[in-house]
């Protein structure tokens, strides 16, 4: 047991944005730090870290606590053990009482798995650098394909003797369980005899986030076909496998450095790009990547390219990859390796620059990917074509981010040499579908990709009150989202002032007392504006599931339709895909002044219908009269100031 004292001394070293830094990037943000919280999914960050104050807290799911509780919840560590990690991290010496038997007894049972795992790791390791057998077949063979000694020690590899029950002799005696052998599936049993699951391998134990050991791999080492070539821990209560990514914990400083990630397939390919000094590599090894790793990589950055070998089995792989990490919100980019080739061998026989320049020249993103692939040499034949245009509609129908897709989209139309307006309808379709809106705005089932119809417009642009619209649908899909705006302080100097879209949109339509005069449009703005005084938003789902079918149905029509801009909109701001929040910015600016412009233009024609009236009165009422020639004036000063101001920003 750790006495009081040293806990004391542990807790006044403990620097929450150190700890809690480890698993969240943070950003500065005033006094606080800010970050994607870790906890649940979010796309926007509402996870805040004050060092003051040695707290944690989300905005989002609520969860808060001080560094002991960060690591209890977020590494699933016991008190002790979160206790222990901050001493490893600050250096503090642990005094102990020496447990009691019931102490000892009632221990965290994850606890003894780790521990084992730990033991199990460290056993491995000396056998591979330390015994005969170890050194003559297991590390050889590591030499062979090219592993310098600093790589073996640095991934912690090892080998298991070629003996029937070597480890599991060795871990009994050392006074580990049978329950917990079996529990991390180092040992198996047979006829009540236990015998080790690894027997003649190297072995590449698999960390967590903070460096502990939760399972292995063991590669085989002769060519026996009828054995197979990797044997993997089974799931256990410290290891699941949808959940980990191997590398990770060698990997994640330099994913947030470098915000980018390469995911390889297994561990071969993780070690020799380190090797090689790329270190932001990861693998999902052993399944096919899960939807919980893809938010795993979020945590240090939204950006993943998928490194593969040419062969249909990693191409499919890929595909399956691809949709995934779109449909989580994240960026995804692909290298396929030349003919016979993986990072592996890649990494291993080139220089590390050679690396980095193939990688760099090869990174393709999605749909020039696929296009190439799966059109091929058959370019001109139009079913073909229309196949794969629907293929990739459907990818890009997943990714969440409106301005996302709108790159897509204009990337695809262009690649494929097709009208932009037939995608976005073809994308819009299957999006209605996803977001089950298909009942309240049936869409024809024809094909839209082989019958062009030129004209289709969206469901926002062509209405007579889309500048209405438009805001909505930008606090439907960006609410969330922050701009910069450049204010000058006290001091002169321009200061960056991060600013929620919502915040920004409501606060400057209020002020000026406009309304919205379509309904539905009107009900969501007012949720909006009730919302911003509790300082939440309300959440997609809240109009998407609203008992209002119109509103239900603007909701739908809203978050599927990316386009309200003229066509040329994106030449005249020179969009890149790397600009998204700039893009957000002139979006949000043009539909606030383009809103106010539109209700200016009303409030001139009523002032010249009421101008009229009084000027055919058989009694003039001159004074009258010249108030609303004079407002007539101040009306059409401001239109002016805001056609120019809208100008600039529109034609920046
Ligand atoms: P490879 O077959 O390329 O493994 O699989 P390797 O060890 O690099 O073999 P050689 O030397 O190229 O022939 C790549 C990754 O796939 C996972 C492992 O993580 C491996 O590093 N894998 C492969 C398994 O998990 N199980 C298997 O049976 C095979
Ligand atoms: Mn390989």
């Amino acid at each position: 047991m750790i006495t009081r004292e040293t806990i004391d001394k542990i807790l006044d070293a403990t620097r929450i944005d150190e700890v809690v830094g480890e698993f969240v990037t943070l950003k500065k943000r005033g006094v606080n730090l800010l970050g994607l919280c870790p906890f649940h999914n979010e796309k926007t960050p509402s996870f805040s870290v004050s060092v003051p104050k040695g707290i944690y807290k989300c905005f989002g799911c609520g969860k808060g606590g001080d560094a002991v509780s960060f690591l209890m919840e977020h590494e699933h560590y016991t008190y002790p053990e979160a206790l222990r990690y901050l001493a490893g991290k600050y250096g503090v010496e642990i005094e102990e009482e020496k447990p009691s038997p019931e102490q000892q007894e009632v221990l965290d049972e994850k606890e003894s798995l780790f521990n084992l795992s730990a033991f199990a790791q460290k056993y491995f390791h000396e056998k591979l650098l330390e015994s005969d057998e170890g050194k003559a077949i297991g590390l050889t063979y590591l030499k062979e394909r090219g592993y310098s000694m600093e790589t073996v020690r640095k991934f912690g590899l090892g080998y298991a003797l070629n003996q029937w029950d070597a480890f599991v002799q060795t871990a009994l005696k050392n006074g580990y369980k049978k329950e917990y052998l079996e529990k991390t599936s180092l040992c198996k049993s047979k006829d009540h005899q236990l015998y080790d699951t690894f027997r003649g391998r190297v072995i590449f134990p698999i960390h967590n986030l903070s460096g502990r050991v939760l399972g292995f791999g063991g590669r085989i080492l002769t060519s026996d076909k009828n054995k197979p070539k990797y044997i993997n821990s089974a799931e256990s209560d410290i290891y699941h496998k949808g959940r980990v990514l191997y590398g990770l914990f060698f990997a994640k400083s330099a994913m947030a450095s470098s915000d980018n990630c390469y995911l390889v397939e297994g561990y071969t390919d993780v070690i020799s790009m380190h090797q090689a000094g790329i270190e932001n590599v990861i693998a999902s090894s052993g399944t096919a990547l899960s939807a919980d790793q893809v938010r795993l990589i979020r945590r240090y950055t939204s950006n993943i390219t998928l490194l593969f070998d040419g062969d249909p089995a990693g191409i499919k792989a890929a595909f399956r990859g691809i949709d995934l990490i779109l449909e989580e919100g994240l960026n995804v980019r692909l290298v396929l390796f030349p003919d016979g080739e993986d990072p592996d061998s890649f990494a291993l026989t080139r220089r590390p620059a050679e690396v980095r320049q193939f990688i760099q020249d090869n990174a393709k993103d999605f749909i020039s990917f696929k296009t190439q692939l799966l059109l091929g040499e058959t370019s001109n034949d139009p079913i073909r074509k229309a196949a794969l245009i629907k293929e990739i509609a459907a990818t890009i129908a997943l990714i969440p981010e409106p301005i996302a897709r709108t790159l897509y989209v204009q990337k695809c139309a262009e690649l494929m040499q097709i009208e932009e307006k037939l995608l976005v309808t073809e994308v819009n379709k299957l999006r209605r579908k996803k977001l089950g809106g298909q009942q309240q705005a049936p869409q024809p089932e024809e094909d839209h990709l082989s019958v062009p119809q030129a004209e289709r417009q969206g469901p926002v642009h062509d209405s007579n009150d889309w500048q209405e619209k438009e805001i909505i649908r930008i606090l439907l899909n960006y609410g969330d989202k922050e701009i910069i705006f450049e204010v000058e302080n006290e001091d002169k100097r321009m200061e960056e002032v991060p600013t929620r879209v919502s915040d920004f949109v409501v606060q400057d339509i209020l002020e000026d007392k406009l309304d919205f005069e379509n309904v539905q449009c009107r009900t969501i703005f007012q949720a909006f504006a009730e919302a911003r005084e509790s300082g939440a938003s309300p959440s997609e789902q809240t109009f998407l599931n609203h008992p209002d079918q119109q509103i239900k149905s603007l909701a739908i029509d809203l978050q599927t339709s990316p386009y309200t801009y003229s066509s040329n909109w994106e030449d005249r701001h020179r969009i890149y895909v790397s600009r998204e929040d700039e893009i957000l910015k002139i979006l949000v600016i043009e539909a606030v002044y383009s809103f106010k412009l539109k209700k200016l233009e009303k409030m001139i024609l009523a002032n010249q219908e009421h101008l009229r009236e009084e000027s055919s009165r058989q009694e003039k009422d001159q004074d009258k009269i010249l108030r609303l020639m004079e407002k007539e004036r101040d009306l059409k000063a401001i239109r002016s100031a805001f056609a120019k101001a809208l100008n600039r920003v529109v034609t920046k």
